[in-house]
């Protein structure tokens, strides 16, 4: 089956600082993919490539489902089912949960008015169901600025999949949050898996990756160093693999060559 999306020879320059090298790179059918690599790798340069906020430098390609994409937009990445999830950003923190659920894609009744009523009752019934809110203090009508990172987490994933995004890029999710909180996220993720989606999982920390990243796919200094399938590897195998990275920038040994 071909690969939800796929960059083929991407490269993306800021003046003189190559933030992509000749990258090729896939996600594919309900597949969730860690992406790891250093400050500066080039993963959010990446994510903005897959997201149409960035063109990337001629020469680079990006196929949805197959199909060559000519001219990747916001709007466009946006229509074929690409949401990002940023930690920050995601929410509008002065208007009330079935708001930001519904922003940008209000319901209106036959008559083209906002169909309030439907928007909060389809939010209380993903609150209970997706969101898993428990708390009584909250309702489809509180305002989204009190909520904890984790739940702004969980609100933006479950925004995501009710309108049926193929695939969710997560930009360190986790970056902030407590342990709870943090593995809440993590759940959230194996939701999208659930879902039958795919995922693009961004995070620092291996320990986060490693447990749901179907395959995990390292950057370094804008090259993909490497990349190993769940299974391949065990956790302490990756994280030796990881600081090879760190020392000569490949996962591959070169110790023999190199003398
Ligand atoms: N808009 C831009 N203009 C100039 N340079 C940029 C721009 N965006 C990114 N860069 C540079 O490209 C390189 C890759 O940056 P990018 O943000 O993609 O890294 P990252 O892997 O997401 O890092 P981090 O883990 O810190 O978020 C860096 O050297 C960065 O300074
Ligand atoms: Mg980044």
């Amino acid at each position: 089956m071909d690969a939800v999306i796929r960059m083929k020879d991407v490269s993306k320059t800021f003046g003189e600082v190559a933030a992509l090298r000749n990258v090729d790179f896939e996600v594919g059918a309900n597949e969730i993919v860690g992406l790891l690599g250093d400050n500066g790798a080039g993963k959010s340069t990446l994510v903005k490539i897959l997201t149409g906020f960035h063109q990337p430098d001629p020469g680079g390609e990006v196929y949805w489902k197959g199909q060559k994409v000519e001219h990747l937009s916001v709007a466009r990445a946006r229509d074929l089912g690409i949401e990002v999830v940023y930690q920050e950003r995601a929410l509008a923190d002065l208007q009330p949960l079935w708001r930001n659920i519904f922003m940008g894609r209000e319901l209106s009744n036959r008559w083209g008015v906002l169909d309030l009523s439907t928007m909060r009752k389809e939010t209380e019934k993903l609150m209970t169901t997706a969101m898993g809110f428990t708390s009584a203090a909250v309702s489809a009508d509180s305002v989204v600025g009190g909520f904890s990172g984790g739940e702004r987490q969980g609100v933006a994933i479950t925004r995501a999949l009710y309108f049926q995004a193929e695939l969710i890029i997560l930009d360190e999710p986790t970056m902030g949050l407590s342990l709870t909180e943090t593995r809440k996220c993590i759940d959230f993720v194996l939701g999208i898996k659930q879902a039958g989606k795919s995922a693009i999982f961004i995070d620092h920390n291996i320990f986060h990756v490693h447990p749901v990243a179907d395959r995990i796919v390292v950057l370094d200094r804008g090259t993909v160093a490497g990349e190993f399938r769940k299974g391949e590897l065990t956790l302490d195998g990756l994280i030796e693999q990881l600081s090879r990275v760190a020392r000569t920038g490949s996962l591959k040994d070169n110790s023999r060559t190199a003398s």
